[in-house]
């Protein structure tokens, strides 16, 4: 399973990319807001995290609510770099929008996927990545690793003509990822500080502090 970092925060971005894990990145509007960035440096931004990826895929969301705005968007993102995919919700329009940009060669992220449906239907208008959400199903009590396991199996089974990834998204948690890659989900897109989580464990800590520990007798010896 590829990770992918799930932020537009440059700092972080830039962290996790040297530690040679990162495989993309998807930002969608809530966390450009958390940046503090403006309406109008939105395509710089994007073109500054996609300098930083150095060719790795990273997903802009279209915020239009028509096929022709939301193609209009793809293709101006499209020029921002090579490495661009183009984020947008699943819904009708975003389906036609999707359809022509893939004819066009660009490429589409599909989110806001909570059921097999929605991610039929976005594979079968020429999505090139899927994304599931986990965490959103948790949080209104229903089993979110189970809905990603659902898709995953579902697209798998077929050959949709073209190259087809999964992305788990809102992943909150290490047993979110841990789950994400025991059921062959191809991606899991996850914020820095779950990314940092997913490092660390108590017995390497304890483990760690017992080797320095004895180290020290080693050196006085
Ligand atoms: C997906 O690409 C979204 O950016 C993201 O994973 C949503 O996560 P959240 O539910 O924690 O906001």
């Amino acid at each position: 399973m590829k990770f992918f970092l799930d932020t537009a925060n440059l700092d972080e971005i830039r962290e996790a990319v040297s530690w040679g894990v990162i495989s993309g990145v998807t930002t969608n509007p809530s966390l450009y807001a958390k940046t503090g960035g403006t309406l109008a440096g939105y395509e710089d931004h994007m073109r500054a995290i996609c300098a930083v990826c150095d060719g790795l895929p990273v997903s802009a969301e279209s915020c239009a609510d028509t096929t022709e705005g939301m193609i209009e968007d793809g293709r101006r993102f499209a020029r921002i770099a090579p490495n661009i995919v183009v984020k947008l919700p699943v819904c009708t329009e975003a389906l036609a929008a999707t359809h022509a940009l893939a004819q066009e060669g660009i490429s589409v992220n599909m989110t806001l996927v909570f059921t097999v449906p929605q991610a039929l239907l976005a594979a079968r208008a020429g999505a090139r990545y899927i994304s599931p959400f986990v965490g959103r199903f948790d949080d209104i009590a229903e089993d979110g690793v189970e809905q990603l396991s659902n898709v995953c199996a579902a697209i798998h089974n077929y050959d949709f003509g073209h190259e087809v990834e999964i992305i788990g998204a809102s992943i909150r948690t290490p047993n979110h990822i841990t789950q994400a890659a025991l059921m062959g989900c191809d991606i899991a897109t996850v914020p820095f500080a779950a990314l940092k989580k997913a490092v660390k464990h108590p017995l390497t800590d304890r483990g760690l502090a017992s080797f320095l520990e004895d180290w020290k007798k080693v050196e006085q010896a």
